[in-house]
């Protein structure tokens, strides 16, 4: 088998990388370990920049996205039973971002592959990257038994943190910086519309809770537990009850209660890995980045990422420009740090953490008052939450 780009891991990186080169002629091949519908099952976040959005209908893949994702001008902060509304719109002179989840993104960029014609390949195994660093590289990975070898010009490894890509690398030319925070979220999915327009980042001495949504009829929760939670503990009623005790008294009395659909916990971790690229291996997405959901980063950065990559590429095969593959480590990762900067400063802000002393604790409820009421306070969340712009590529 043969194809320019061969991109392993058909994630949000994979798949929008797959259409948009798609799209340009380039042709690429999608090799995936899960089944379809069970990259569909995972439930991620959903929270779009105005990048990923426009990326998105530059690749074509909007139309649902459009007429379903929500509009948010703004979101709320809490600290100590205050609430801030942080007005996006107003403060980042007209930006804003949409509230459409990273299950239907997912979606979309599935149709829109089959209806194109493009190659996936579900359910491989053995993934092996070859000869990255040199003139030929190729992919070797089972279907069925069977051993294939791909060839191609470039690689895209787009298969999350777990995936394989990463580690083809030598390990001496990697540096990996890491922060593992000492909990976790744990999420609820439920069919009861959203107890605020907006969503809700709550810090509170009993733990964070975020109010989030995925639309008007669907809404998400996640509260702050200990690393140590163990998810059968709790029951739904246990969620519903804690999530009112951490929030202030009118927005509880708005909580509409249900059955989860979903229940899981996360533990958060800020990772980066530098460089990027190794020789024909381009990291993108979650192989390269993980940051704590507290910004809602995760996907808007595989999107950066996806976007840096996807105009390097079509300018390579339409203008042979192949000096242009050695820049793009440093294009994402500017970007990418920046993201973990927020990301970080975010979950710093707004979570208990119990090993603080009276000191920090004074530092984050003056940071929390700074931050809300100094218009430049306000605008540096706001700037940051919908997003900063793209680098161009030259
Ligand atoms: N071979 C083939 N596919 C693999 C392998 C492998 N060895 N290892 C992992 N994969 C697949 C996974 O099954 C998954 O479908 O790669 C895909 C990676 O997808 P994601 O983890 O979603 O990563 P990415 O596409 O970069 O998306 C980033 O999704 O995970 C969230 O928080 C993250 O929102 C961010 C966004
Ligand atoms: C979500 O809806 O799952 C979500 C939204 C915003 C975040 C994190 C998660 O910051």
């Amino acid at each position: 088998m043969k194809t320019k780009v061969a991109i392993i891991g058909a994630g949000p990186s994979g798949l929008l990388l797959g259409q948009l080169l798609q799209n340009a002629g380039i042709d690429n091949i999608i090799l995936e370990r899960q089944s379809g519908s069970y990259v569909l099952s995972r439930i991620r976040a959903g929270v779009l920049e105005q990048g990923t959005v426009n990326l998105m209908r530059e690749a074509g893949i909007s139309d649902r996205m459009d007429s379903e994702g929500l509009i948010h001008d703004g979101i709320e902060l809490v600290f100590d039973g205050r609430r801030v509304r942080i007005d996006l719109k107003e403060l980042t002179g007209g930006s804003s971002v949409l509230v459409y989840g990273q299950t239907e993104v997912t979606r979309d960029l599935m149709d829109a592959r089959d209806a194109s014609g493009g190659t996936t390949i579900y359910e491989v195994a053995n993934v092996q990257l070859h000869d990255v660093n040199g003139s030929a590289p190729y992919v070797t990975f089972e279907k069925d038994g069977e051993t294939t070898r791909l060839d191609c010009d470039y690689i895209a490894g787009c298969d999350g943190f777990h995936g394989v890509s990463r580690k083809a690398i030598p390990a001496e030319v990697l540096t990996h910086f890491e922060r593992v925070y000492p909990f976790g979220w744990l999420g609820l999915l439920s069919d009861t519309p959203p107890a605020n327009e907006e969503l809700i980042y709550a810090h509170h001495e009993r733990g964070f809770v975020l109010c989030s949504q995925r639309s008007i009829t669907r809404s998400r929760y996640y509260l702050q537990v200990p690393l140590t939670e163990r998810i059968d503990s709790w029951s739904d009623d246990r969620f519903w009850e804690e999530l009112k005790r951490r929030l202030p008294k009118e927005v509880a009395e708005n909580i509409v209660i249900g059955p989860s659909l979903e229940k899981s916990i996360a533990p958060l971790r800020s990772y980066v890995v530098e460089p990027m690229q190794y020789g024909k291996l381009f990291l993108v997405g979650d192989a390269a980045h993980i940051v704590p959901p507290t910004g809602a980063k995760g996907l808007n950065l595989a999107a950066s990422d996806v976007k840096a990559l996807y105009e390097i590429l079509k300018l390579v095969y339409r203008d042979g420009r192949t000096e242009l593959l050695a820049r793009y480590s440093q294009i994402s990762l500017r970007r990418v740090w920046k993201a973990e900067r927020f990301s970080w400063f975010m979950t710093n802000l707004l979570h208990e953490f119990s090993d603080r002393d009276a000191f920090d604790k004074r530092m984050q409820r003056t940071d929390f008052h700074y931050y809300t009421t100094s218009e430049a306070g306000l605008k540096t969340i706001a700037e940051n939450y919908v997003g900063l712009p793209y680098e161009p590529i030259e």
